[in-house]
């Protein structure tokens, strides 16, 4: 299968694999884990996941090394990430240690599908839990389902890592204060989806998105966290409503180790005017420098890279973390976890 895959010209798309793997909540329990060969999901109608939108879901990696041992980044915290995401929204938490056990299995099951290490692509893991048992008042299931199913993705960076321009809209919001913005649920994707669109429509990469409250500092972008770089200072978003990024609390070591010092603060989105770089961060990209953002509705242009180049410091911390990713670089955090 992996023979027939053309790496060069890879996108992040759906593609079906193999195998996934399941396990279902029933009867107040969790049963074992389940290989799958089917893409289908059968659940009852009035499933609370299609009414009620109980569902949460991760998103990580596999990495294949110049040595041809495969590497999962973090899967440790993206499962304390859907444990929170699971308390948040009253779905039933995973037993301990069965998120990863259906990782490793997942990728090993499919680790043909792992692409080799020149092609700069990797293997993306998506975890999903949902509710699938009958409601129609407004009340938790009691019974859920977790599937975790994988899929090659190319490089994020097709033609080299590059600066692309994001926007300002003041007339959306993503996620409210005290609502769920801090949690990984479909809730908040959908929530997104009309900003995002237009916002790509206009040739922005992303919609950076303001708290909702006062609407004066920076939240987060897209599906994607936001942080700046000032003289020695890595500043990235302090806020009730932005989903912690494993990829920005790993930035953030790797930055530290660099030297430069951590701000985790509100940002008021005057700062844009004085920072020597900007990126978003997420598992996809890992960094995605931003060249320039345009404030729509206040007909404001911050420009942070004019010569629309990645600044150094986008570029250390984009090469460090990749190649402790793939292998290239020593561990020291132990954040990998190969797959025996
Ligand atoms: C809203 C949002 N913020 C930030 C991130 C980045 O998180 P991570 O670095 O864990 O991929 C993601 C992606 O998962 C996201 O969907």
């Amino acid at each position: 299968m992996a023979q027939q895959i053309d790496w060069s010209t890879l996108g992040f798309g759906y593609r079906k694999a193999p195998y996934n793997v399941r396990c279902t909540f029933q009867n107040g329990a969790w049963g074992e884990l389940r290989v799958s060969e089917s893409e289908e999901v059968t659940m009852h109608m009035a499933a609370t996941v299609l009414h009620y939108g109980q569902a949460g879901f991760e998103g990580l990696k596999a990495f294949r090394g110049k040595d041809g041992k495969i590497r999962v980044f973090r899967m440790d915290e993206n499962a304390k990430r859907m444990q929170n995401t699971c308390r948040t929204i009253l779905m039933q938490p995973l037993p301990d240690g069965l998120f990863e056990e259906a990782i490793k299995k997942v990728v090993k099951l499919n680790e043909d599908l792992v692409p080799p290490y020149e092609t700069g692509c990797s293997m993306y893991i998506r975890p999903v839990l949902f509710g699938t048992g009958p409601q129609v008042g407004v009340n938790p299931a009691d019974q859920y389902e977790f599937i975790v199913f994988v899929m090659p993705v190319g490089p994020y960076f097709k033609d080299g890592f590059k600066a692309t321009p994001c926007c300002i809209m003041r007339g959306y919001d993503r996620a409210a204060p005290l609502g769920t913005g801090r949690v990984k649920v479909g809730g908040n994707y959908a929530a997104s989806l009309a900003s995002g669109v237009l916002a790509h429509q206009k040739g922005y990469s992303a919609v950076i998105y303001l708290d909702a409250r006062s609407k004066k500092f920076i939240d987060e972008c897209g599906p994607a966290n936001f942080f700046g770089i000032k003289g020695d200072r890595y500043v990235t978003p302090e806020s009730e409503s932005i989903l912690p990024s494993i990829t920005n609390m790993s930035i953030q070591q790797v930055a530290k180790d660099l030297g430069l010092k951590i701000e985790i603060r509100p940002m008021p989105v005057e700062e844009l005017a004085y920072l020597d770089e900007a990126a978003m961060c997420g598992t996809a990209a890992v960094i995605a420098p931003i060249n320039r953002i345009d404030d729509l509705d206040d007909n404001k242009v911050y420009t942070i890279l004019p010569d629309h180049k990645p600044g150094p410091v986008c570029t250390k911390l984009y090469e460090t973390l990749r190649g402790i990713q793939y292998g290239d670089i020593e561990d020291t955090h132990n954040w990998v976890t190969v797959i025996e």
